[in-house]
């Protein structure tokens, strides 16, 4: 069989265009009759995550409305389960309310919600088999327990929840090849990898990995001829896998298996030099998705001097998390 790839033309971006993007994320969204912003109605709180992150690591966080988006995150705050809607109108669950914390933690102002509130909410969708539901309709996935731990590092409150039924659940979803899918039985993915990875880093549980024989199963994800990384085996490449991949890798202290500099290409040929963004990948349309995914994974690959470094088991930036002492232990390997 042949592996599945795209070719890069010879006319597209080779430098990493900041200025463009800033201007790209600080436009996004302000046009409410936009189609994109209408038919992303239900990622909202997510997207303005990604752009204030994409912000923060071009060093440029400071051109943000805060007070608009701080207002637009507590109106997404749902007082009666203490979890967070993607806007108003729709249904808490347990990523929104991440999105909601990392962009209350990036801007400083936690201090806005009652944490004890949000705890409660993380704890009443903790299952008995150690799953956890993503909302009150009771879908399962690794993605809410990386969400649930993730919700309680940046609080301070991990120790409010025995991690030890939930660390058995991300374990059987772990497969033969290393990897980790959403559910017990399911298929690899190097999306859910990088939950369950991130999952059991926050919660001390990384020496259950096979770090060698799931890094070789992530490594094997990049392309030969366009050098991006796909999600799993056959599929084509995408730049926001520059980030689940690369993230994952470095928890597991194996970036240098793959070949950063072809990465980087990929990455940077998948710009927008009109209107600035990334896109999954080159020619397609750019997004906010993909410009912090494609900017995270260059800063995490140390492609470019002008970026933060980003944390690779939250994407946030190093520096939000040290303002904030928020330590998180790596093994070695
Ligand atoms: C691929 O999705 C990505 C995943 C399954 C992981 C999503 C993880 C979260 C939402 C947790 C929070 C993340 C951060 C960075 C704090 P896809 O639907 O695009 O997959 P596809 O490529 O197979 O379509
Ligand atoms: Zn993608």
């Amino acid at each position: 069989m042949t592996t599945r790839d795209v070719t890069i033309s010879s006319d597209v971006p080779t430098e990493l265009l900041l200025d463009l993007h800033s201007k790209f994320l600080l436009k996004y969204g302000e046009n409410e009759d936009d189609f994109e912003f209408a038919v992303t109605d239900f990622l909202r709180i997510s997207g303005v995550y990604w752009c204030v992150t994409a912000m923060d690591i071009m060093g440029q966080l400071d051109a943000m409305k805060k007070d608009e988006i701080i207002k637009f995150v507590m109106e997404c705050y749902d007082e009666s389960s203490g979890g967070f809607r993607p806007c108003t109108g729709h249904d808490p669950n347990l990523l929104y309310t991440l999105s909601a914390v990392q962009i209350l933690t990036t801007f400083d102002s936690l201090n806005r919600v009652n944490a004890n509130k949000i705890v409660s909410y993380v704890k009443s969708l903790y299952q008995s088999d150690g799953s956890f539901f993503g909302d009150k309709w009771g879908e399962v996935d690794t993605r809410f327990s990386f969400g649930a731990a993730a919700i309680l590092f940046l609080l301070k409150r991990m120790d409010e929840i025995d991690w030890k039924p939930a660390t058995d659940f991300v374990l059987q979803c772990m497969n033969f090849d290393g990897g980790f899918g959403t559910r017990p039985d399911s298929e690899s993915h190097s999306g859910q990898i990088y939950c369950c990875v991130g999952f059991l880093t926050l919660t001390g549980g990384l020496h259950h990995v096979e770090v060698d024989n799931l890094s070789w199963w992530l490594a094997e994800r990049q392309l030969p001829q366009s050098g991006g990384l796909n999600g799993r085996p056959e599929k084509l490449p995408d730049v926001c896998y520059s980030w689940w991949v690369i993230a994952s890798l470095a928890m597991l202290k194996r970036v240098h298996w793959i070949d950063a500099k072809k990465l980087t290409g990929f990455i940077l040929a998948s710009q927008d030099s009109e209107t600035g963004g990334i896109s999954d990948r080159p020619g397609d349309m750019s997004d906010p998705f993909h410009t912090l995914f494609g900017l995270a994974g260059m800063s995490l690959i140390g492609a470019e001097n002008n970026l933060k470094k980003v944390n690779p088991c939250l994407c946030m930036t190093e520096d939000v998390l040290r303002r904030h002492d928020l330590n998180i232990k790596y093994l070695p390997f």
